[in-house]
């Protein structure tokens, strides 16, 4: 087995502050009815907070996983509007997204607190995807490389390389977000390499087998091309994941490169 194989694809959607009841009934709904018998990849969706327990009762005996976009990294206490670990377990969550581009860029959220917000979601046995990008101004000054690595060892300083083994990257490139322009698979291909060439400096193992998917523009028409390179695996899809027919259109390629159809 090839180390790509042993890295399963993983296709996910991250809602955004997208959604209603009826939306999110309908939606799943598409996705449960179109998905492959036998998926070869994993699927997982990223709801907002109080679609949460909707989302886990309408997905409990599929093989669809569901998470947060953030977590507080704190476990509980007098934090005002703030949503625990503990809690997104509570409702069966298994993943959840820190330091999405949007939470440091709107939010403020630091290199640190994204780290802590790591340290946490592994602290209540959640899989973090840890989300690490550059900006449009950053990248035509040649600092991806220097960004991505910062972003990167400030969760290693905290957490150390073998917390990795229980963790996703996800390199969204800040410019690629919402923008119609993807990076292209060469493009892509390049920082997912250099991110495992980075974590492979402290253990191969965990290295080669830690699943780092692109996002940014992902959509039924370049998904098949992005996720035939040999160091990305899988998408964290925004737009496209808001109806059944386009996040479908994503799945249906990462089947086929699961399968080698
Ligand atoms: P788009 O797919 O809409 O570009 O969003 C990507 C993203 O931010 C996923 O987290």
């Amino acid at each position: 087995m090839t180390d790509a194989q042993q890295r399963p694809l993983l296709v996910a959607g991250n809602w955004k502050m997208h959604g209603s009841r009826v939306m999110v009934a309908e939606l799943l709904q598409d996705i449960l009815a179109g998905l492959p018998e036998k998926p070869a990849f994993q699927v997982a969706v990223f709801p907002p907070f109080v679609y949460v327990p909707q989302v886990a009762e309408t997905v409990a005996d599929s093989p669809i996983r569901f998470g947060a976009q953030t977590l507080s990294e704190h476990d509980a206490g007098a934090y005002t509007g703030e949503i625990s670990g503990a809690m997104l377990v509570d409702f069966n969550a298994d993943m959840v997204l820190v330091g999405h581009s949007e939470r440091r860029s709107l939010y403020g959220e630091s290199d640190q607190q994204v780290a802590d917000k790591f340290a946490a979601a592994l602290r209540h046995g959640l899989k973090p995807v840890l989300c690490v990008g550059e900006t449009l101004a950053e990248r035509e000054a040649g600092q991806t490389n220097e960004v991505v690595a910062r972003q990167i060892n400030a969760v290693l300083d905290k957490v150390g390389i073998e917390a990795f083994g229980k963790g996703v990257i996800a390199y969204e490139p800040v410019w690629a977000i919402g923008t119609g322009k993807t990076a292209s698979a060469d493009q892509a291909q390049a920082v997912h390499a250099f991110i495992r060439s980075l974590l492979a400096a402290k253990s191969d193992t965990i290295a080669r087998l830690l699943p780092i998917l692109y996002g940014g523009s992902v959509k039924g028409g370049n998904a098949y091309d992005l996720f035939s390179m040999p160091d990305i695996d899988g998408g964290l899809i925004g737009g496209a994941s808001l109806t059944g027919k386009d996040f479908l259109a994503i799945c249906d390629q990462a089947q086929k490169v699961a399968t080698g159809a």
